[in-house]
């Protein structure tokens, strides 16, 4: 193509300041319009759209060729800019005051009938856009996630740059970090039988680096975990990683809502009040029923157990003999609920453990309910009080050990509040949940197992308790939270070799497994590790919650499907026999069922 066809500025550079002018434009056909003789078309390129117009009266040969335009050909034209009749005006657009009167075009290639009208992907399942996302990829709204994602990136790479920290790569091929999911891992041709891991996180590296006096890491980085996906979690992601040197808790949690805040006025113009709100784990657990709680909207949880306990309904009285506990949860204006949509939540907590969900409604009279037989009046009116339910509410309640409660509640919390439209989607609600538990006790291995990482310090208080009740021993952990969703997560690491050792023994990892697995970590502390901590972010998350995307695979250019697969490339796929035997592995076994 001659030079001259090179464009002279992006579609939406131009504007009702350049009436008169003549330029070039190269972009896609988005959309076509043919009025009687004038064709229109909407131009797309990666700044956005301008209206061309193919006028016989203003250039016969030019209209000529637009007559023969379709969808996603790329073209080059020159033309006039003009002003739209006021009539014409398009205020969506920001080129909308403007059209460019065509005298000369190219068509520079042209496209097949598309799969999927661009501005109809909601017509298609998501699976033929996965397949095309070559095309998806092309559409405006999508390709916005990506334009604020860069400038996220951006200006967390500028802040972190400004406050002395350095990107420093750690390795793909590496070693088992336990963070918690599956390894993917990497057969090693050299050593046979020999295996890589994909990390899961830059975790010991970053750690390995403070030891080595770097003082402030960071680094945006993918990390790889083979887990069950949902709409926020990728088999692949990506963080802002980070790991600091002489620091506490609150160092780490000031300078890094700074840098959530920087995102916030540099990307999106919006001011968010620092410092964020904290709120200890345990509030969250049992006024939310989650470590991760939304505050756009209340409906808080009440410990009904003592009240409870003064009924004489079996399945409370049953559960609290156990050691369980009953919780409430006051869904305000929930009265209304049929007995379909109740029998829909029991049918919804049942996925999290609970055997049911017993409820009472507040009407005219009162506590109305099949099981308000098994309450004297009085305990009614204290269940009113304890959960300030008043008339038109309903309460529903747990009572189950208080993992199962807080999970049923928890979520149900969530569900509710959807259904009802209780939330408000422009807010924004930051927390920082802070005092997690060191350690939880898992029944199936009958272990403990760390609840952040087993590098994470306990609290210097609770030292003493790791010897006497470890489950009471709280860690120096912390995990941002943005409206529901974990954006971040990190902690003060341990920084003795002997701490480590204890707390690789009370997570049952032996001495020989301590010293195959992380002897370089142990090796590391023992050479004058300064105290060290730090945190990660999912930088996926981050955009989607941003961009307010329904699922975090709009705002990763090439994701994986809920299988895992990635439909454009068809990965994962078989490879040649001789592959395989380079790295001594065989396809056949059969996996235990
Ligand atoms: P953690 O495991 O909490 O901490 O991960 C940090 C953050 O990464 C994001 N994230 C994910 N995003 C998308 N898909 C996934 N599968 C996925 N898994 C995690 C979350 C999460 O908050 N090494 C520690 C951090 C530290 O202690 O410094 C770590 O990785 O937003
Ligand atoms: P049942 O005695 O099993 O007929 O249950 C009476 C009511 O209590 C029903 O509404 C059940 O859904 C509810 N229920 C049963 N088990 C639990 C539980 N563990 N927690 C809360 N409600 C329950």
């Amino acid at each position: 193509m001659e030079r001259k066809w090179i464009r002279t500025h992006k579609n939406t550079e131009i504007s009702e300041k350049n009436l008169g002018e003549k330029v070039v434009l190269n972009g896609w056909v988005y959309k076509r319009r043919d009025h009687g003789g004038v064709i229109f078309i909407d131009l797309r390129d990666i700044s956005g759209i301008v209206q061309l117009v193919f006028d016989p009266a203003f250039d016969a040969d030019a209209h000529k060729t637009g007559e023969s335009l379709r969808s996603e050909f790329v073209i080059a034209v020159e033309g006039e800019i003009k002003s739209r009749g006021a009539d014409a005006v398009n205020p969506n657009l920001k080129t909308g005051k403007i059209e460019v009167f065509v005298n000369k075009i190219e068509v520079l290639n042209k496209s097949e009938a598309l799969p999927f009208v661009l501005d109809e992907y909601h017509s298609v399942s998501e699976e033929i856009r996965l397949k095309y996302r070559f095309l998806d990829l092309r559409r405006p709204a999508i390709q916005d996630n990506f334009i604020k994602r860069n400038a996220i990136t951006r200006t967390a790479r500028r802040f972190l740059d400004e406050n002395d920290f350095m990107e420093v790569e750690t390795p793909m091929l590496t070693k088992s970090t336990p963070e918690g999911a599956r390894d993917f891992l990497v057969p090693s041709r050299m050593h046979e039988g020999g295996f890589y891991a994909l990390p899961q996180s830059p975790q010991l590296f970053k750690q390995i680096l403070m030891v080595s006096g770097f003082d402030r890491y960071y680094q945006v980085v993918k990390c790889f975990r083979d887990e069950d996906l949902r709409a926020d979690r990728q088999p692949e992601f990506t963080q802002i990683d980070l790991e600091f040197s002489f620091v506490d808790q609150d160092v780490i949690i000031g300078l890094m809502e700074k840098m959530i805040a920087s995102i916030l006025k540099e990307v999106y113009g919006k001011e968010v009040s620092l410092p964020f709100r904290r709120m200890d784990y345990d509030t969250a657990m049992t006024k939310y029923g989650s470590d991760r709680p939304d505050l756009r909207f209340g409906l808080e949880l009440a410990n009904v157990g003592a009240i409870a306990a003064k009924s004489d309904f079996k399945v409370f009285k049953q559960s609290l003999e156990m050691g369980g506990v009953v919780y409430a949860l006051n869904v305000k204006g929930g009265a209304c609920f049929s007995r379909k949509e109740i029998e829909d939540y029991t049918a919804y907590v049942g996925q999290f453990g609970s055997k049911g969900l017993a409820w009472m409604k507040v009407g005219d009279k009162g506590l109305e309910s099949s099981i308000t037989k098994f309450f004297s009046q009085e305990v009614l009116d204290e269940l009113l009080k304890e959960t300030k339910a008043e008339k038109g509410d309903i309460l529903f309640f747990g009572a189950d050990v208080p993992s199962v409660v807080f999970a049923s509640l928890g979520n149900l919390r969530n569900k509710v509040a959807k259904d009802l439209n209780l939330i408000d989607d422009n807010k924004m609600e930051f927390l920082w949940v802070v005092d997690f538990p060191l350690l939880e006790y898992d029944e199936k291995d009958k272990r403990y197992i760390a609840i952040h990482h087993p590098f994470t310090s306990p609290k210097m208080e609770d030292m003493d308790l790791l010897d006497t009740d470890p489950l009471k021993a709280k860690a120096q952990a912390y995990d941002l939270v943005l409206n529901g969703i974990e954006l971040g997560g990190g902690s003060i690491r341990i920084h003795t070799p002997v701490l480590q050792k204890k707390i690789f023994g009370l997570l049952g990892i032996g001495e020989e497994e301590a010293k195959e697995k992380f002897g370089f970590l142990i090796d590391a502390l023992s050479f004058g590790a300064p105290p060290h901590g730090g945190i990660a972010f999912g930088l996926d998350r981050i955009v989607m919650l941003l961009q307010k995307c329904q699922s975090i695979r709009d705002v990763i250019a090439f994701p994986k499907t809920q299988k895992g697969q990635c439909l454009l490339s068809n990965a994962p796929s078989s490879v040649a026999m001789e592959q395989l035997r380079e790295l001594h592995i065989k396809t056949d076994i059969k996996s235990k069922k």
